[in-house]
């Protein structure tokens, strides 16, 4: 795998206007709340940390801007589509992104370990899912389903039976799998990791 991994600390993050693009900056001014501005902001700035160092583009030359339906970020890189795989995350007073020159699909998800209930696991995993118990584990689990829903691309448009991971294998089912087809059903692997002590972190590649 070749993929690069940048997290940021939100409390440690250069001014909006520093970093971010006019247009950018206009999507920031629309977004209300103080966290999700700092978070919109920490998972930009982390990619662009990753992608001027393998471009050598200035920040503002970067943008980073949500698709209408999906929801999914589309970048451009001196306004030009970018064939870089990316994805962005973020989490409890952290963020980050993961790019890749070589996979052509790539989800990632952070996650703070928490309590974790029964009842939690029953409504978002199948039962074949918990191969396992614990915080920790269903942290895991949670975050590497997350990284396949972007890795597909998807968002909130799915259930959470349909992108299902077995011992770190996924299996999708339903819209799932169609999606998954539609982008020529990757071999995908997943890395989960306690890569910032307290949080679980999932990134999915898939050529
Ligand atoms: C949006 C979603 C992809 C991740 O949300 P999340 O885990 O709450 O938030 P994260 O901080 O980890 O990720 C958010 C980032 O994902 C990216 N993202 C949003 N929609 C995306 C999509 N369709 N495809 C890929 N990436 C997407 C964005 O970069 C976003 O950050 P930004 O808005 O600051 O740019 C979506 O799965 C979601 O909201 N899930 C909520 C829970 C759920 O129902 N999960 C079902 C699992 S099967």
């Amino acid at each position: 795998m070749s993929c690069q991994i940048k997290e940021v600390d939100l409390n440690r993050l250069p001014p909006a206007d520093e970093i971010l693009s006019e247009r950018e900056q206009a999507f920031f001014q629309t977004l209300r709340f103080p966290k999700r501005r700092v978070e919109w902001l920490g998972g930009r700035f982390a990619l662009k940390e990753l992608v001027r160092g393998l471009t050598g583009a200035e920040y503002k030359g970067i943008e980073v801007l949500p698709q209408p339906t999906s929801g999914k970020p589309l970048l451009t890189v001196g306004g030009t589509n970018s064939p870089l795989a990316f994805s962005i995350t973020h989490s409890r007073g952290w963020a980050a992104a993961a790019v890749s020159t070589e996979e052509p699909f790539l989800g990632i998800d952070l996650e703070k370990i928490e309590i974790r209930t029964d009842a939690w696991a029953r409504d978002f995993f199948h039962p074949s899912e918990l191969t396992a118990a614990g915080d920790a584990f269903l942290t895991a689990l949670w975050t590497q389903k997350e990284a396949l829903v972007k890795l597909l691309g998807t968002g909130l448009s799915l259930n959470s039976y349909e992108v299902r991971c077995i011992d770190g294998k996924p299996l999708f089912s339903g819209r799932a799998r169609q999606v998954y087809e539609q982008l020529g059903s990757p071999a995908i692997t997943l890395q989960t990791a306690e890569r910032i002590p307290g949080f679980m972190f999932t990134l999915a590649c898939g050529h």
